[in-house]
C-alpha cells in the first residue's frame, strides 16, 4: 500500500525482555496508553521465573514468558536465544526494549533484529556500564549522572546512542535515592526515544 500522510500508521508491534522489576516495562505501556507511544506491547519476555514484570504484564493482559537462560547467569544460552527469537517472531514483533534485561544479547539474536534492539542504562553512558551503575557513580563522586537509551550491539552497555536524560547527584544521596530519581527519567527518557526510532523506521520503510 502506498503511504499518504493523512493515514494513520499501525501501532509498532514492541516486545519488552527485562529480568526485574518492571518499572520501566510499566512506564512504556503508560506512555501507549497516553498516546505518547505509537507501538503495541506484543510480547514480555523474562529469564528470571518470578520476575516482577511478568507479573505486570499479565496484569495488563499481555503475554508473558519465561524463558531458561540456563546453564549461564551473564548471558543466554544458544538454544534459549533461539527460542527467545523463536517467540519474538511468533509475537510479530518488530522492535525490542530491553528494560532491565541482566544479560548480555549475543549475534544472533541481534542479527535476526538487526538495528530493532534497543537498551536504557542507568548512567550516562560510555559511563559506569555494568552493574549498578548509579552506584559506581556515588563511588566514582561523579557530579551528574543520568540515564541513557541506545541501540544494542554485542558489548555491554555499548552501541550508538539515541537519548540521555542528566540527573545531579546530591551529597546527601544514598545508592536507593539516586537510582529512584534516575528511574523518574528513564520513565520519561526511554518512551521518547522509543518514539524517535519508530519515526525513524517508518521515515525508512517509506523509502
Ligand atoms: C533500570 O534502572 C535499568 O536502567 C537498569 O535496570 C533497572 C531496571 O528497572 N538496567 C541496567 O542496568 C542495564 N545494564 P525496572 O525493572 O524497574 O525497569
Amino acid at each position: 500500500m502506498i503511504w499518504l500522510p493523512h493515514m494513520k500508521a499501525t501501532p509498532v508491534a514492541l516486545a519488552v525482555l527485562g529480568s526485574g522489576r518492571g518499572s520501566n516495562f510499566q512506564a512504556l505501556a503508560e506512555a501507549i496508553d497516553a498516546g505518547k507511544l505509537d507501538a503495541r506491547i506484543v510480547c514480555v519476555i523474562a529469564n528470571v521465573a518470578d520476575a516482577f514484570i511478568l507479573e505486570r504484564a499479565r496484569r495488563l493482559n499481555i503475554p508473558a514468558e519465561y524463558i531458561d537462560p540456563a546453564p549461564y547467569k551473564t548471558k543466554l544460552s544458544g538454544a534459549a536465544e533461539q527460542q527467545v527469537i523463536d517467540r519474538l517472531r511468533h509475537y510479530g514483533a518488530e522492535l525490542i526494549a530491553l528494560a532491565g534485561f541482566m544479560l548480555i544479547i549475543k549475534r544472533r539474536l541481534l542479527a535476526a533484529f538487526a538495528g530493532r534492539v534497543v537498551n536504557i542504562h542507568p548512567s550516562l553512558l560510555p559511563a559506569f556500564p555494568g552493574l549498578e551503575a548509579w552506584k559506581q557513580a556515588l563511588e566514582h563522586g561523579a557530579k551528574v549522572t543520568g540515564c541513557t537509551v541506545h541501540y544494542v550491539d554485542e558489548g555491554m552497555d555499548t552501541g550508538p546512542i539515541i537519548l540521555q536524560r542528566e540527573v545531579p547527584v546530591m551529597t546527601e544521596d544514598t545508592p536507593e535515592s539516586l537510582h529512584a530519581r534516575i528511574q523518574e527519567q528513564e520513565y520519561l527518557a526511554y518512551p521518547a526515544a522509543l518514539q524517535q526510532v519508530i519515526a525513524k523506521i517508518r521515515a525508512e520503510s517509506r523509502g
